[in-house]
């Protein structure tokens, strides 16, 4: 194959030496143009490696002498926003929450910012669009049914201590009992037919299930079923449902109750995304208001806004609330 290298005749230029069947190869220059680009690109190469980040280590990677790094450009980034935002955080901090409406610009800083923090931390069980999940127990938050109050201040007291864990001692505390020793088959029939009777599903009235309802259930649900937020027991004659309303869900409550669970966020939020998340929440559509009069609170200085307005204050992407049919407080 290898043959000796000799000048072609036809062309003028060089042979590599190699030949197949007769076939010889050129060995043409390659074009300047080429060989420089190529050239340059090695020496925007050799300066880029000693100027920027390029070689991976263990951890990181070599920082080049511009010290340069895309996670140091988003730390500074966030310093920046934090300062420009810095009064801001430190009213919302400060200011009595049940005039925070009052404050417009004050309100919109708490919701915008509220609502990225629902969704880093809020989101995993009560849905993006805070609808809940009842399947598991975790309620919907759009709607104006509220377990344990749904006036700004009460929000952020859930959302500090959260609902039953063993965390925080000042966590909401409440503990349906299981029935399924206490009541035989029958008893426990008549009250999910009194349950759903009440809840406006259809079923029959029970005067059995009647009886049972006021013996056993009356003290924490009222005896209308309207429930009672001191203990966070649910409203059981509106159409919305904590665990659910068929039958058989009724009966599983009944027969072993449900004790859902909220973690605390005292902890691991600071008081002014506390706040700010129970602002979004209470402006998800369900918010209540104080009954006294919020004019007496003491008035805090709200500094000019300096953030950018968000799209996403009131994102109200996952439907429509349920509807109440015929409320019977
Ligand atoms: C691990 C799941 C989980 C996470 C995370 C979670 N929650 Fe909850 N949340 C629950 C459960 C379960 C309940 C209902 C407990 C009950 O039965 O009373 C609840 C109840 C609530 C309530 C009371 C609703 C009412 O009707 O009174 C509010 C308000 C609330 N959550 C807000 C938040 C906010 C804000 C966050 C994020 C900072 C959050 N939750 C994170 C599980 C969670
Ligand atoms: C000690 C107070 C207490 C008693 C007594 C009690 N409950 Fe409850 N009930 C609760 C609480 C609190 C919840 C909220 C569930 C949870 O997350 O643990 C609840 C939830 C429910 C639910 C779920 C509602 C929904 O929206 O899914 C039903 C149904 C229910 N109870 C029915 C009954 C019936 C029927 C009785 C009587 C046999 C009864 N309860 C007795 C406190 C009580």
């Amino acid at each position: 194959m290898a043959d000796k290298k000799r000048i072609d005749a036809e062309t003028g230029t060089e042979t590599t030496g190699h030949n197949w069947d007769g076939i010889e190869e050129l060995n043409t220059p390659l074009p300047r143009w080429w060989l420089w680009t190529f050239y340059a690109t090695c020496v925007w190469g050799v300066i880029y490696v000693i100027l920027y980040p390029a070689w991976p280590l263990v951890s990181g990677a070599t920082p080049g002498i511009f010290g340069y790094s895309t996670r140091g450009e988003v730390a500074a980034e966030i310093d920046r926003v934090a300062l420009s935002n810095a009064e801001l955080t430190q009213s919302l901090e400060r200011i009595d929450l049940a005039v925070l409406e009052e404050n417009e610009v004050l309100h919109r800083f708490a919701v915008a910012a509220g609502a990225s923090v629902f969704r880093n931390n809020c989101s995993q069980c009560h849905g993006a669009g805070a609808a809940g999940v009842q399947a598991a127990g975790y309620p919907n938050l759009l709607d104006d049914d509220w377990l344990w109050g749904g006036q700004i201040e009460e929000i952020a007291l859930t959302v500090r201590h959260g609902i039953r864990n063993e965390a925080d001692p000042d966590a909401h505390w409440s503990q349906m009992p299981a029935f399924d020793d206490m009541l035989d088959d029958a008893e426990i029939t008549a009250l999910v037919n009194q349950v759903r009777w009440m809840g406006g599903l259809e079923a029959e009235p029970d005067p059995a299930g009647a009886a049972l309802f006021a013996d056993n259930c009356a003290a924490c649900h009222g005896d209308n079923g309207i429930g009672n937020r001191e203990i966070g027991a649910p409203n059981l004659t509106d159409a919305i449902w904590l665990y659910g309303g068929t039958p058989e869900e009724v009966e599983h409550t009944i027969r072993y109750s449900r004790f859902g669970v909220m973690p605390p966020w005292g902890e691991r939020l600071d008081e002014a995304e506390i706040r700010a998340v129970s602002a979004y929440v209470h402006g998800l559509g369900g918010g209540e208001r104080p009954v006294a009069d919020p004019a007496d609170a003491a008035p805090v200085e709200v500094p000019e806004a300096t953030y950018p307005a968000s799209a996403e204050e009131t994102p109200k992407e996952a439907g429509e609330p349920p509807v109440r049919p015929v409320p019977t407080e």
